[in-house]
């Protein structure tokens, strides 16, 4: 049976060989293919995380930066700024935005007893903070009111406010109300977006953010208590810039609608190469440059290096940093900041219900690592570090002169 079959088989080479060769071709042809596609896809210079041409991209850009505040007013407004160092700030009876802000959850006491470790201990003047839509949404009075009060805290502590009108990170739908409790051992469990997923999808509902935006941002566009507008964070974090690009210029475009607005507009770069249709708008966009960069050292000053190629001159602050096993550290980081005049703002003052000592991937029951992610203080006000603090009351506050 075996020899008859090899003998068969012997008989049909030749057939066979014909019939192999065109295969191979295809199939190397179909690798080709593959392979263009995988580099085609691969390339950053191609726009394909947005929903319009190279071209249309580039006018819009144009459009966008005729709106910015000339390079000369830009650096005016910076050297009439002290060196900013702060923190993204949430209280840590709050597990999120909505919960720091909403009516029965506010918590007066806890805050003013934060900002005040912050400014005495830290010497901290900047805090970045984030509003929602949906408290605007539910009672505007209330709102304002919660914001103002805020904001008569921080200044009561020479602090002054960052705010953050829309958020791109994790939990894509926020509900008003009692918020979860955080789930143990993870990072950030509660945090939601802004305007949130079914908004950002719906575009009926476009008018309602441009409305948010501008009431807002003319509420307090002459207020010194707010320093500078951070339009929308992290815009790429959920992954579909196709959607929320077209929002972010629909945005960008009620802020700037505003007349007279005293303190500067900018959109954080989190993403390198600066050469995406996300950044290249971003850039073109901000009247300061600010950016978030959780690496060592060394990245931080390749993408300084990197801005100031493509922007030369525009103040930078750069708004989120800090991650210790990361190598974002204070003993690291502050001292090339404070050099290069570039505002600090890293990433969680007070250890609290969002858990964001912990790592971003940190998985479900974790305990309590030995060394932080982010945060500086434990919330009974010891600091994490007895050398981080004693470094944060020992930096010297005279204004770098470049
Ligand atoms: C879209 O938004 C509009 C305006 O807020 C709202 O009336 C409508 O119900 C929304 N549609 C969906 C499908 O959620
Ligand atoms: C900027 O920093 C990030 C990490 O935070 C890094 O991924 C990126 O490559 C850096 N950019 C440059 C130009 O080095
Ligand atoms: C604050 O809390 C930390 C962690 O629980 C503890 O180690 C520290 O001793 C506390 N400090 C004070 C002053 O109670």
């Amino acid at each position: 049976m075996a020899i008859g079959s090899s003998n068969a088989h012997d008989m049909h080479m030749p057939a066979i060989k014909v019939r192999v060769a065109p295969f191979r071709w295809l199939a190397v042809l179909v690798g080709c293919v593959i392979f263009l596609v995988l580099i085609l896809l691969r390339n950053p210079y191609k726009p394909i995380d947005s929903d319009v041409t190279t071209e249309i991209a580039e006018r819009l850009n144009e459009d966008a930066s005729k709106l910015r505040w000339s390079l000369s007013r830009a650096q005016q407004w910076y050297s009439s700024q002290p060196w900013y160092l702060g923190a993204n700030y949430l209280p840590s009876t709050a597990v999120n935005v909505l919960e720091m802000w909403q009516d029965d959850t506010f918590d007066e006491e806890t805050i003013k007893r934060e900002l005040d470790w912050a400014s005495k201990r830290l010497q901290m003047n900047i805090m970045r903070v984030f509003l929602h839509i949906l408290l605007w949404m539910n009672n505007p009075t209330k709102f304002f009111q919660h914001v103002d009060t805020f904001l008569s805290i921080a200044k009561q502590n020479n602090i002054k406010v960052m705010l953050v009108l829309f958020d791109e990170c994790w939990n894509e739908d926020p509900k008003l109300g009692q918020q979860l409790n955080p789930i143990p051992g993870v990072h950030n469990s509660r945090w939601v977006r802004c305007p949130g997923q079914s908004m950002v999808l719906n575009r009926t509902s476009w008018p309602l953010i441009e409305q948010y935006t501008t009431d807002v941002i003319n509420h307090y566009k002459s207020d010194n208590r707010v320093a500078v507008w951070d339009l929308y964070n992290e815009p790429e974090c959920s992954k579909q810039i196709r959607v929320v690009l077209p929002l972010l210029r629909y945005i960008y475009k009620a802020a700037r609608s505003v007349a007279d607005v005293e303190q500067p507009m900018t959109i954080g770069i989190a993403k390198w190469p600066l050469t995406t249709p996300l950044a290249k708008f971003e850039l073109a966009a901000s009247d300061i440059i600010s950016f978030h960069s959780y690496g060592p050292l060394a990245n931080v000053i390749a993408n300084v290096s990197d801005l100031r190629q493509v922007q030369l001159g525009r103040p930078i602050l750069c708004t989120e940093w800090l991650a210790r096993t990361f190598g974002s550290t204070l003993f690291t980081h502050i001292d090339f900041f404070q050099r290069e005049n570039i505002g600090a703002i890293h990433w969680g003052l007070v250890a609290g219900r969002s858990q964001t000592y912990y790592q971003w991937k940190s998985p479900e029951g974790a305990p309590m690592p030995k060394m932080w992610f982010h945060d500086v203080l434990y919330s009974n006000g010891t600091a994490f570090s007895a050398l981080e603090e004693k470094l944060y009351s020992e930096i010297k506050h005279e204004k770098v002169s470049k």
